[in-house]
């Protein structure tokens, strides 16, 4: 089943495997995508299937990783422009995920003077990226109600850059304990007002900046990410079987691309049980009526069984793609696979990065 097609909507996938959104650091300092980008994608693109960049940060106050690639100028556009040219070239569809890292930040990323924000005020443990590496976020301070309309517009305008730069469709990253997630969570939501307290209020933000892709996309263009039941970033929620319904049940509403599932397995980078089958998109597959992208530490032979259950229509793989540019042919061949090096995930540049070999060349 694993190669079986597709109607991903406007997209016709000939395969079921898809390429994870995965943060590498390797744009330059002003979060503009590099050559060495260019090379990484097209060596990952196959005919047919599907590429989910890594997270694109939306505007300067987004920012968190010192590296990560923007889509806030047209500097970035016309890099990114590259990029989607060659990945078209070789017959891929690409979508950019969406990126606002909340509180996961430093005030060496951030406009001067600015802090990092999320709904509420917290005690936050997460570490940011800035030239001296890996460092404790800085203290973190609410969004005012007024500021929410101008981060969902920040969402707007990078999704027209999006366009502008070719991509097919855009990601909404709604998981691993981002701004969005923030907002979902009550562990992390405290606030009093339209966008926290009921699930309806913390539900809020993610369906206006969806409404907002929407609004740029049209229908069957716009995925949404989530994690649910993910404790990534120190999200945590006391009932998120609840939530993640509700909010699945919401994204009924919109023609997305696709629901994008992160299984509670995956901690961020790190996989806590092998051997589970997904259980958030088996509960969620009977609420969401749209495609399903499932994600998170699954072998081949785990996809297979997936799309025989039926929980998922699609399988994204991280680390295998991060070590295997040929990833979809090693499977269709039983070839083996490269291992990945997590050294190389964030640091350095082409080591680790573009030099992982092909089958052929082994
Ligand atoms: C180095 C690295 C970077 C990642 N960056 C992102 C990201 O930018 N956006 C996102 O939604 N998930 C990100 N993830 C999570 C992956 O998309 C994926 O859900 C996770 O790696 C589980 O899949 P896997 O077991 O096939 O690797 C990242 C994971 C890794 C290992």
């Amino acid at each position: 089943m694993l190669f079986s097609p597709f109607n991903m909507g406007k997209f016709t996938l000939f395969n079921r495997i898809v390429m994870a959104p995965l943060t590498r650091l390797r744009a330059d300092e002003n979060d503009v995508p590099t050559a060495l980008m260019r090379e990484y994608y097209s060596q990952r693109a196959t005919k047919g299937a599907l590429i989910i960049t890594e997270g694109a940060i939306i505007s300067r106050a987004a920012r968190g990783f010192l590296n990560a690639p923007g889509i806030y100028n047209q500097l970035q556009v016309a890099e990114w422009q590259k990029i989607t040219s060659a990945v078209h070239a070789k017959g891929s569809v690409i979508f950019l995920q969406l990126w606002h890292v909340g509180l996961k930040s430093h005030i060496d990323l951030l406009p001067t003077g600015t802090l990092p924000v999320g709904p509420s005020k917290i005690n936050y443990f997460g570490l940011a990226r800035t030239k001296n590496g890996l460092v404790p976020a800085s203290p973190n301070r609410a969004l005012e109600n007024n500021e929410i309309a101008q981060i969902i517009e920040d969402y707007r305008e990078a999704s027209k850059l999006a366009k502008e730069a070719g991509f097919d469709g855009v990601e909404l990253h709604g998981a691993n304990g981002y701004l969005v997630d923030l907002f979902l969570q009550d562990g992390t939501n405290r606030r009093t007002d339209q966008y926290g307290g009921s699930l309806e209020n913390r539900t809020r933000f993610l369906l206006e900046v969806t409404q907002a892709l929407i609004d740029v996309w049209g229908n069957g263009r716009v995925g949404v990410r989530l994690s649910p039941s993910g404790t990534y970033g120190g999200v945590y929620d006391s009932d998120p079987i609840t939530l993640f319904s509700y909010v699945a049940q919401m994204l009924n509403q919109f023609n997305l691309a696709y629901l994008h599932l992160i299984e509670p397995r995956m901690d961020g980078t790190d996989i806590k049980e092998i051997g589970l089958k997904p259980v958030a998109a088996n509960r969620l597959r009977n609420i969401y009526k749209g495609n399903i992208i499932v994600a998170g530490g699954f072998s081949q032979k785990d996809a297979e069984e997936i799309l025989e259950d039926g929980d998922a229509d699609l399988v994204a793989f991280g680390r295998n793609f991060i070590a295997n540019p040929d990833l979809i042919e090693r499977m269709r061949n039983g070839f083996s696979l490269n291992e990945y090096d997590r050294k190389t995930f964030i640091e350095g540049g082409e080591h680790g990065y573009t030099d992982y070999p092909f089958y052929k060349e082994l």
